[in-house]
């Protein structure tokens, strides 16, 4: 508290962040909560009297990366002692105290103890003890007073986040763009789908009161925000009771539809199920602010490997719900995610795998190769069986049947105008774009999630144009402004 004040004061955070979307609106509530208690920002780790590094454990590979940067971090430490580090996240809550015996670490918090993030700093620059703050029994219900803190952390800095964003950062750093916000409506996941390591970092399915959500959502359009996304793991089962109703994500979509100054409403990520379906593609159709964009991950196109991975849906039944989505909104873009590579998934599953993606036509797919992540189902129970030349073949062959769909889908945009959000500087600058008549490469996304590259003011960022395609990508769409 303000005992610690001088300490911060003038103190530089360097903020790293790794994962998620929900991830990065942590970071982003945690630099909103720093700067608030007096703490400043650099982007350069040398001038960080404070490194935090917002980790994701979700596979092997993002949690090497955060150990390659620690070992990196420990060098630096060695001519400057001083300098504290901190693993908040999925990581953190998973090693817990293994992680604060890392030479470089100084400091552990879990997802669930980020409203004590700014003690926990002050404390550690103070008196250069480890600082351990992770939740012992993480599958059980989190208390009511972890629920209520957590609450508040939210709702303060949710909406404050923006604001210090565009004040602290200029617009390379910025974790959200210019006009859009993200806003959580439920933390955890109590599906344990056998291969994910979420429920046991970020704990049981606990939804957030609608009325905190809608607030929110009012304060964020107050700010000049125009589009909102809202979060969960499996955000189509939100539901929360309060006294004879109960409410679902339908319900919070409707109510944010009537802020004024909200403009895009879209939510992710889904999970294939028919509960509470129907009303999301009701309010999806009958709501011109709910964007027509569905990320529905079936993960393998194997009724087999389904089971393994305690999914609970057939491919067929899966295949219904996009039927279902197509009929309800017809010009509806939908996103897909897979694993390849599943314990003793043969040629014949991942055929049914790719057979599936050339039904489902989606606008885009992510695709990764299994990894085991430790204390899981899958982990537990089955053995890693598929070589890893066979899990990369896999991911390039899927790869490649999703790319010529996308290509189609993108083909269609020739010669139409589309209407995007701007979200800044295209980071990746196309060379063969349109003529740039000595204005800089934008970047913004339609309503369905396609991506829009053209040239114009940078002042555009954070408001609406409209674009004439010229040219397409698989995941690409290239035009003129209108
Ligand atoms: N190995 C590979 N991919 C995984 N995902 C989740 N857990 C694993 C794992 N152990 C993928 C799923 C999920 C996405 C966020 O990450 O496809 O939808
Ligand atoms: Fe990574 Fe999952 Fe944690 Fe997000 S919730 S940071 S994807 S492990």
């Amino acid at each position: 508290m303000l005992i610690y004040f001088s300490v911060r004061m003038g103190k530089h955070v360097h903020i790293k962040s790794f994962g998620c979307q929900m991830n990065k609106l942590d970071t982003a509530l945690v630099r909103s909560a720093l700067d608030k208690s007096g703490f400043t920002f650099t982007e350069k780790v040398e001038q960080a009297d404070v490194v935090l590094i917002n980790t994701c454990s979700v596979r092997e590979h993002a949690e090497q990366r955060v150990l390659s940067h620690l070992g990196h971090l420990k060098h630096i430490k060695e001519n400057r002692p001083d300098m504290v580090v901190g693993v908040i996240g999925c990581m953190a809550q998973r090693l817990g105290d293994k992680l604060l015996e890392h030479d470089a670490v100084d400091l552990v918090c879990g997802p669930a103890q980020i409203p004590q993030i700014a003690d926990l700093v002050a404390g550690a620059l103070q008196d250069g003890q480890g600082k351990l703050a992770v939740t012992e029994r993480i599958r059980q219900k989190p208390p009511e007073e972890q629920t209520q803190a957590l609450e508040k952390f939210e709702s303060a800095y949710g909406t404050l986040a923006l604001y210090r964003e565009s004040r602290i950062c200029n617009l390379q750093f910025r974790i959200f763009s210019p006009g859009q916000a993200f806003v959580r409506v439920m933390r955890g996941c109590n599906n344990f789908c056998s291969y994910c390591v979420v429920p046991f970092v970020r704990g049981p399915e606990v939804c957030r009161p609608p009325a905190a959500i809608i607030e929110q959502i009012r304060k964020l359009a107050d700010t000049g925000v125009k589009q909102v996304t809202l979060l969960g793991q499996t955000v189509n089962s939100y539901k929360y009771k309060s006294g004879e109703r109960t409410y679902c994500l339908a319900d919070v979509l409707e109510m944010a539809s009537d802020i004024d100054g909200i403009e895009w409403l879209r939510f992710v990520t889904s999970y294939p199920s028919r509960e509470f379906f129907d009303p999301m593609l009701q309010v999806m159709a009958g709501s011109p602010k709910v964007c027509n964009y569905l990320h529905l991950p079936a993960q393998t196109g194997s009724d087999k490997i389904l089971r393994a991975m305690n999914r609970n849906y057939t491919a067929g039944e899966y295949l219904e719900l996009l039927e279902k989505a197509r009929t309800t909104v017809p010009d509806i873009a939908i996103a897909g995610d897979f694993i390849v590579g599943f314990p003793a998934e043969t040629e014949e599953d991942f055929q049914a795998t790719v057979d599936l993606v050339k039904r489902a036509r989606y606008k885009n797919c992510f695709i990764f190769k299994y990894s085991p992540r430790p204390g899981t189902g899958a982990d537990k129970k089955l053995e890693d069986n598929i070589p890893a030349e066979v899990k990369r073949k896999r991911n390039t062959e899927l790869l490649a049947v999703q790319e010529k769909v996308s290509n189609e889908l993108s083909q269609r945009f020739l010669g139409k105008q589309v209407r995007v959000l701007v979200e800044g500087l295209s980071k990746k600058p196309h060379l063969d774009s349109a003529e740039s008549r000595g204005q800089p490469q934008l970047v913004g996304r339609t309503a369905t999630d396609y991506i829009v590259v053209f040239n114009g003011p940078q002042s555009l960022a954070g408001q609406f144009a409209k674009v004439k395609i010229a040219r397409t990508s698989p995941l690409t769409l290239f035009g003129e402004l209108t």
